[in-house]
């Protein structure tokens, strides 16, 4: 079933979570925080796409995730998942609201319940894009993001690294969730 979208036929729907780990370094406070989460996130499959002789299909990405009884999301993604069947090369393509582009990818193949994307500043291919002030301040140099599909469930476990004006060292901006299908 839905084997035109390979590895990603197993992220399909709609899903949620409540046992989100973040951990950043949190302005209003001036230290590194772990911040718990839950999470609503859609991916709804599309395609194919074409380039030239190049097919791929997708997943239209959005993910929202929120303190405690919060009611505006503390951090958003939007964007896409694609694959390519031919070559077996997968992608997450997606924007952060801080002024932040990434195009993640790796190759893997169509059966893959585990598979991981990386992405860094400056890459021909798989990169990121920031703004002016997180260049000078908060930039972002790369990212890591391993995916495990299980059955009705999946989980992420990411990590962003970070030159931060506060820091000397790179600092390692992580987060991972386990999320429930609510919905097909
Ligand atoms: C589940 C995913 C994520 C969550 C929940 C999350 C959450 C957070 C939080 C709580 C902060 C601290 C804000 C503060 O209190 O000052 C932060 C900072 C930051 N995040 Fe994330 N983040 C996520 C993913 C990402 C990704 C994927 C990137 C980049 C590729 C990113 C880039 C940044 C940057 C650059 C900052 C620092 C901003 C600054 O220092 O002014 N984050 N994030």
């Amino acid at each position: 079933m839905n084997e035109e979208w390979g590895p990603l036929a197993g992220l399909i729907g709609e899903w949620e979570g409540e046992g989100g780990v973040d951990h950043a370094f949190k302005h209003s406070a001036e230290v590194v925080f772990d911040t718990t989460y839950r999470e609503k996130c859609t991916m709804k499959p599309f395609g194919p796409v074409d380039n030239g002789t190049q097919s791929l299909y997708g997943l239209d990405y959005k993910s929202a995730m929120w303190r405690d009884d919060e009611e505006n999301p503390f951090h958003t993604e939007v964007g896409y998942w694609l694959w390519d069947a031919a070559t077996g090369e997968v992608m997450k393509g997606f924007v952060v609201p801080r002024g932040i582009v990434v195009l993640a990818g790796t190759f893997t193949t169509a059966d893959a319940k585990v598979f991981t994307l990386k992405a860094a500043l400056g890459d021909s291919k798989y990169a990121i894009g920031e703004n002016d002030y997180l260049a000078a301040n908060a930039s972002s140099t790369s990212y890591e993001v391993t995916i495990t599909v299980g059955d009705g469930t999946f989980g992420y476990d990411q990590t962003t690294w970070l030159n931060m004006k506060e820091f000397a060292e790179p600092f390692p901006h992580t987060d991972h969730h386990s999320l429930t299908r609510v919905a097909e």
